[in-house]
């Protein structure tokens, strides 16, 4: 490691260990305290690095939420000294489904959980590896035959969101275009007709800590809030939650996400000599074939597509550019997606990766998930660009995130037009894959 490196790889490991709460790590202390699906996997990638026991138990802990049908929560509650409240927010207990004991949300997150497994795994010695997928592959198939049992009603080969929330990616636009445009609920719209925007800020917690133009604006945070509500009357039982039509969405980050840890199951499934259940295995099959009904070809861009009217939601983010992470296109789709990133008007930042493109409407370059260079998002499109063969983009996208990291420090994300860091400081996913990718920088085979 060289020297700049070094002194990162110290300071990475400093907030991940400052923000260790023993069951889990906090992403971020003072904002995010308790335990998140996929923070947890990007957490545990890096940490395996200098800690794997710690690493498993992040991965283990997680689990402990996964309730009964397989579902496995985007957020378990953990006893942290504050906002113990929160779990009143989702009161997962009334659904029977959920675990006994723990509390948790009632939604998912993006499935990375495969491929923290796999990236653990790939530094156990053999014996501990198999030991370590034989214990989590039942959790892992039931999570993953839950996704198509409960989420792909029609089985279509794509599985559906019921709140941005689910994707990751909070405010995405095409997920804020279609609740602003048709599913504002009353009261939100008498806070936005009526601009009471100041006083509910005043009660944001978040807005308490962070200046308010890096977070989500107050009208989407209620829309939100408002659609968790609605879920949660629901006990988060899905068939009731689509018969009664609310928000549901193919998310194209969302599936391009599982169809990669698909195929990390099976690598994991082949290594312990487990057969997959075959109706899991077809539907893990057809993902891959219809990830393709995705594609618009005029704007030569995947786009997440409407459940019920099957209309794509043609405005690109970084969701879009998902599908390299996927490895289930063709290298022609790949190299359109490639051109897109090059695209001054478009991915092609000083800092890269915009969350949304530079020429969009939606584009604010602090805004959360609408403008700002994320470093998950980052971490999995390098990832799919050294698959395809696009080295030398990849090598260019990971040197400028490693330096934006290294100047303005471990933020939650960054501005892509100047590198400043926004958001959390201290975050950490940011802290755990920039050491991910100084460690394959400086030891993987080109
Ligand atoms: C925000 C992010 C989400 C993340 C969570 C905890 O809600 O949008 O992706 O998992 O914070 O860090």
């Amino acid at each position: 490691m060289n020297t700049r490196h070094e002194l990162g790889f110290r300071s990475a490991q400093h907030v991940l260990s400052s923000n260790d709460m023993k069951t889990h790590t906090a992403p971020s202390k003072d904002l995010y305290p308790h335990q998140w699906l996929w923070d947890s996997c990007f957490i545990a990638i890096g940490i395996r690095h200098y800690n794997l026991e710690r690493a498993m138990t992040e991965i283990n802990n997680l689990l402990d939420g996964q309730w009964k049908d397989g579902m496995v929560p985007n957020i378990v509650f953990r006893k942290s000294n504050f906002l113990i409240n929160d779990a009143n927010i989702w009161k997962s207990w009334i659904s029977p489904l959920s675990p006994k004991g723990i509390k948790t949300s009632g939604i998912t997150q993006p499935a990375m959980i495969a491929e923290a497994v796999v990236k653990i795994g790939e530094k156990l010695p053999e014996t501990q590896r198999k030991l370590w997928y034989k214990n989590v592959l039942p959790k892992l198939v039931s999570y993953h035959e839950w996704l198509y049992n409960d989420r792909d009603p029609h089985d279509e080969g794509l599985v559906l969101q019921i709140h941005p929330w689910e994707t990751g990616l909070d405010n995405s636009p095409p997920w804020m275009g279609d609740l602003h445009d048709h599913r504002l609920t009353w009261w939100v719209s008498v806070v936005k007709a009526l601009n009471l925007k100041p006083i509910i800020n005043y009660l944001r917690r978040d807005t308490n800590k962070i200046p308010a133009g890096e977070r989500i604006d107050t009208i989407d945070a209620l829309a939100l809030y408002d659609i968790q509500k609605r879920l949660r009357r629901k006990k988060y039982d899905t068939k009731k939650i689509l018969s009664h039509s609310l928000l549901a969405i193919e998310d194209v980050g969302f599936n391009s996400i599982l169809i990669r840890a698909n195929s990390h199951l099976n690598t994991i499934a082949a290594e312990v000599n487990v057969k997959l259940p075959i109706t899991l295995s077809s539907s893990m099959a057809k993902s891959v074939r219809q990830l393709e009904k995705l594609w618009d070809e005029d704007s030569k861009y995947y786009y997440s597509r409407n459940f019920t009217t099957h209309e794509l939601l043609k405005t690109p983010t970084i969701a879009s550019l998902l599908p390299l992470y996927s490895g289930a296109i063709s290298k022609t789709r790949a190299r359109y997606l490639v051109n897109h990133l090059k695209n001054d008007n478009e991915f092609n930042s000083s800092t890269p990766i915009p969350s949304t493109p530079l020429g969009s409407d939606w584009f604010s370059p602090t805004k959360y998930w609408q403008g700002p260079s994320w470093i998950n998002t980052n971490w999995m499109i390098i990832d799919g660009l050294r698959r395809y063969g696009f080295h030398s983009l990849a090598d260019s996208i990971t040197k400028s995130t490693t330096d934006t990291i290294e100047l303005s420090g471990f933020y939650e994300y960054f501005n892509p037009l100047n590198g400043e860091g926004a958001g959390a400081p201290n975050f950490s996913w940011t802290a755990a894959l920039y050491i991910d990718l100084i460690k394959n920088t400086d030891y993987a085979p080109k």
